[in-house]
């Protein structure tokens, strides 16, 4: 029996697999379906236990082969071979799969999703592990195979039961796929921060992490460095089983199961939540979380860090290993100067990011100072106004992302452009790289 059966039209992905599955996989030519999807599915003789369908298929080829193949076989795994485009989220939702798969991806991230579905697959008992195993390996000895390594060693521990429940309780979501940046393709990194408490930083952050996954779907990776009191996903209403403390593990050096420390979120991006408790979330240690960002950073296209109020040693940390830092303060008197002082001192110490932000939320009418006066007070101009409106903290409320929550609402048309500017592709005045700064302790 041949476990993965591919249905294609690309002989180009078609051989990419061969060379990753070898004699596992059977494949049925995409160009049958001029003759209708049963034509495809009378030549599928070999009982797949998961099927890859794609790449160059359209919505309706796909939906009626999903169907069929699941009528053959209620326990298949069902893999969307596609790019990441704007309707496929509608794809998703319409279609009894399993998980999208970018054709571009990478062999390790094809690999990685394989293991995963088959780990599920045999774990609720919808296939057996004897049938991916009947066939001799032919793939090259680097490439890790992907069912016997799952059988007898989990991805990760932990990672294999977060794959199940992964599956289970989100069957049809696209969670797993972490396009590859291509070689050279930049990534940025960007804190938010703020020297007192309460002043918007999780509300940026998460709108920041909505709004910048719209643009690279599930390449934009939202860090809680609020290691204390971290609420990003309260915020969110995420329930995450992994977090920070998982993420900065020793386990965790190897990628896939950093990988399974991430709470994906359905607009699109990956969450790596807050320690479960203060004092769990005080053991990571500063240079822990500046070596996260800068891993997290070789995986997603945008990495968005949350932060504790004030300049201690982890958010200094932060801002050495990030390309942008949102300054957010709000209107009041004492929190302008603190920012002015925040200001003043880190680029004293020579550790201002390459790309500043600093943004006025609460901004207020009321508030008897203008935006001139706060600028004047801060000794900066101010890039950005957030308007108070009571839509943020209803937005929080119901676990929603403000942006999507309400649209309209003057924040979120603020938000929105924060997101623009920082995710503008061609910005002359844009820096690129890292600052030079100080370097904290070694690496
Ligand atoms: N523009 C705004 N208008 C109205 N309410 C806002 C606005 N921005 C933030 N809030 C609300 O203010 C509170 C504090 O915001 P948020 O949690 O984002 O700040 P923070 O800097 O992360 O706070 P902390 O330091 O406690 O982590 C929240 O209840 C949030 O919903
Ligand atoms: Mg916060």
């Amino acid at each position: 029996m041949t476990p993965f059966l591919l249905i294609s039209r690309s002989i180009e992905y078609e051989s990419k697999l061969r060379d990753l599955l070898g004699a596992r996989l059977s494949v049925v030519t995409g160009e049958l379906l001029t003759l209708g999807p049963e034509s495809v599915l009378k030549q599928v003789t070999s009982e797949p236990r998961v099927a890859l369908l794609g790449p160059v298929l359209s919505f309706e080829e796909t939906r009626e082969l999903a169907r069929g193949l699941t009528e053959r076989n209620p326990g298949i795994g069902l893999i969307v071979v596609r790019e990441q485009r704007a309707d496929l989220e509608d794809w998703v939702d319409a279609l009894p799969i399993h998980a999208v798969l970018s054709p571009l991806a990478s062999e390790e991230v094809t690999v990685e999703l394989l293991n995963r579905l088959t780990d599920w697959l045999v774990g609720t008992g919808r296939a057996s592990p004897d049938d991916f195993n009947a066939v001799e390996l032919e793939q090259a000895p680097e490439v890790r195979n992907p069912v016997t390594q799952t059988a007898e060693e989990p991805v990760g521990g932990t990672g294999n039961q977060l794959s199940s429940d992964a599956v289970d309780n989100a069957p049809t979501e696209a969670g797993w796929l972490f396009p590859p940046l291509e070689p050279g393709e930049r990534s940025e990194a960007i804190a938010v921060v703020a020297p007192k408490g309460g002043q918007g930083k999780s509300t940026l952050s998460i709108n920041l992490a909505v709004g910048l996954a719209e643009l690279a779907p599930n390449s934009v990776v939202l860090v809680d460095g609020d290691l204390q009191f971290g609420d990003v996903s309260v915020a969110l209403a995420l329930e995450a089983t992994h977090s920070i403390v998982d993420a900065v593990a020793p386990e965790a050096a190897d990628e896939l199961v950093l990988k399974t420390t991430f709470t994906h979120h359905p607009a699109g991006f990956f969450v790596v939540a807050s320690a479960p408790s203060p004092e769990l979330g005080d053991a990571v240690q500063p240079r822990e979380l500046g070596q996260l960002i800068t891993r997290l950073r070789g995986i997603f296209r945008y990495v968005v860090v949350d932060s504790t109020p004030g300049l201690g040693e982890h958010t200094l940390h932060v801002l050495e290993h990030v390309t942008d830092a949102v300054f957010v303060s709000n209107m009041a008197v004492s929190s302008l100067r603190a920012l002015r002082a925040e200001l003043t001192m880190l680029t004293t110490l020579g550790l201002m990011p390459a790309n500043r932000h600093v943004v006025l939320n609460f901004s207020d009418r009321m508030a008897g100072l203008t935006t001139k006066d706060a600028a004047a007070i801060i000794g900066a101009p101010i890039d950005l106004e957030i308007p108070r409106s009571p839509a943020v903290v209803l937005a929080s409320n119901r676990g929603r992302p403000l942006i999507h929550d309400e649209p309209r609402d003057p924040a979120s048309r603020a938000l929105r452009g924060l997101i623009a500017r920082i995710a503008r592709e061609e910005q002359p005045k844009r820096k690129r790289g890292l600052r030079k700064g100080r370097i904290l302790e070694p690496q």
